[in-house]
């Protein structure tokens, strides 16, 4: 990587605030320290804890910086994007079949070109960084090269990403199709060059049923079984037409869910956006599998997909993650992700904690990812990704926040109130990469 680590420890002053790894309760797992350190050594978390306790310990000459009044977090995870549709979010639409047509197909086309995509690939990712969003699961285009743009912008910085190449070869126009077997050698090629370099991973990616013929789900499914450690992702049962016209191209299965299930990509480290209209027994086969659900409120909402069940993904343990889908989705910001999807629960007569948000964008994403213990955490050995949450960001949050009584109504005002204005500082790697103002 071209970013150079800070050769001595750093030392950060702040509250601090993160989930352990314990199979009980988010709310018991979580460690909250009002006065606390945190430790950064050579890109990882060296010591986590109490200010008066570790300050004596320090190494001399340690600089601390000095955050008081903010809250240090883990960076946040966003399980779900497309790099591509930077340049065309927010764009109208009524629907998700129409939207795909008229905007998302023709911006795709430009990234023919690498450095249209290696011009999107920086702008993007100093828009996650701004956000406080340090790892995602992020959609390229069906051409290599997009990924390639991708993987070396991210590699160059030192973050830690999960991309993928996406594949297509049918129901979208001819100048974004692959064919079955081309999907598969150049996704191989992306593998074989990326997965496990730094820090980038890849991710296997069909971009939904529909564009996929069997032949390429099958081939997809032989990558997945020869390669276990990579990532898996789709979209599954976003939208009521979409699932209509899925279950016309693919006569015989049981659900939306259960073509991907046949062609072998349904397992842990496979991550499935949406996941509006699955049944009982797509979320039972879910959880049974691993496979996790990717959350996207604003774009369901701006899209008009439908509300995702909480409640109904909570009874039949169904894993869940939280993600933006930009360009469906409206924003960047996993804060302001928080905000919506809180509201879709309540809809859907669940009720979601700040607590349980701010552990399903952290710690229970790189749980249900297979990364505990490397990101999402604070917890000595992690890797150094977090950020500086900050309560006074603007004139009405620092009023709120001054007025909280509790942490659950702190980071509930952080979660209604706050967006990329509330992101003071984002580290990777140990290494600042943005400060706002
Ligand atoms: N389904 C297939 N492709 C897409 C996409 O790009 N965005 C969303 N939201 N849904 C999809
Ligand atoms: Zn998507």
């Amino acid at each position: 990587p071209a970013g150079t680590q800070a050769s001595g420890p750093q030392a950060y002053r702040a509250q601090l605030l993160y989930f352990r790894d314990t199979p009980k309760a988010e709310d018991e797992a979580c460690e909250w320290i009002r006065d606390g350190l945190l430790v950064v050594r050579d890109g990882r978390i060296e010591q986590c804890g109490d200010y008066d306790r570790l300050i004596g310990d320090l190494p001399p000459g340690t600089p601390v910086n000095d955050w008081r009044g903010r809250l240090i977090t883990p960076g946040f995870i966003d399980t779900h994007i497309h790099y591509p549709q930077t340049d065309m979010i927010a764009s109208p639409a009524p629907g998700l079949l129409p939207w795909l047509e008229t905007y998302t197909f023709p911006t795709e086309r430009r990234f023919e070109n690498p450095e249209y995509a290696q011009d999107v690939a920086r702008f993007f990712l100093d828009e996650l960084l701004r956000c406080g969003t340090t790892t995602a699961l992020v959609y390229c285009t069906v051409h290599p090269g997009s990924a390639q743009a991708f993987f070396e912008e991210s590699h160059a910085r030192d973050l830690r990403m999960v991309a993928g190449k996406v594949m297509m070869d049918r129901n979208c126009p001819e100048y974004l199709r692959d064919t079955a077997e081309s999907g598969a050698r150049d996704s191989e090629d992306l593998i074989r060059r990326w997965h496990g370099t730094g820090r980038q991973m890849y991710a296997l990616t069909p971009r939904f049923a529909p564009t996929s013929t069997p032949e390429q789900l099958r081939l997809c499914g032989e990558l997945a079984k020869r390669y276990p450690d990579v990532f898996i992702q789709s979209h599954v049962s976003e939208n009521r037409d979409e699932v209509k016209w899925v279950m016309d191209l693919f006569p015989g299965y049981r659900s939306y869910l259960d073509i991907y299930d046949q062609y072998g990509l349904l397992r842990p480290r496979s991550v499935y956006g949406h996941c509006v209209w699955l049944d009982d027994d797509d979320r039972r086969r879910m959880r049974d599998a691993g496979a996790v659900a990717a959350h996207c409120p604003t774009s369901n909402q701006f899209l008009g997909s439908g509300l995702f069940d909480f409640a109904a993904a909570k009874d039949f343990g169904m894993p869940v993650a939280l993600a933006t889908d930009v360009g469906g989705g409206s924003s960047f910001s996993m804060l302001l992700t928080m905000n919506e999807a809180h509201k879709v629960a309540r809809l859907s007569g669940h009720y979601l904690t700040a607590r349980r948000m701010f552990w399903q964008a952290t710690q229970g994403a790189a749980k249900h990812l297979g990364l505990t213990g490397r990101i999402g955490t604070l917890e000595p050995g992690a890797e150094a990704d977090f950020i500086v949450l900050d309560p006074k960001a603007t004139p009405l949050l620092e009023r709120r926040s001054a007025l909280a009584e509790s942490l659950e109504e702190l980071l509930f005002a952080l979660a209604m109130l706050g967006d990329d204005r509330a992101i003071a500082a984002t580290y990777a790697a140990g290494r600042e990469v943005h400060r706002r103002g």
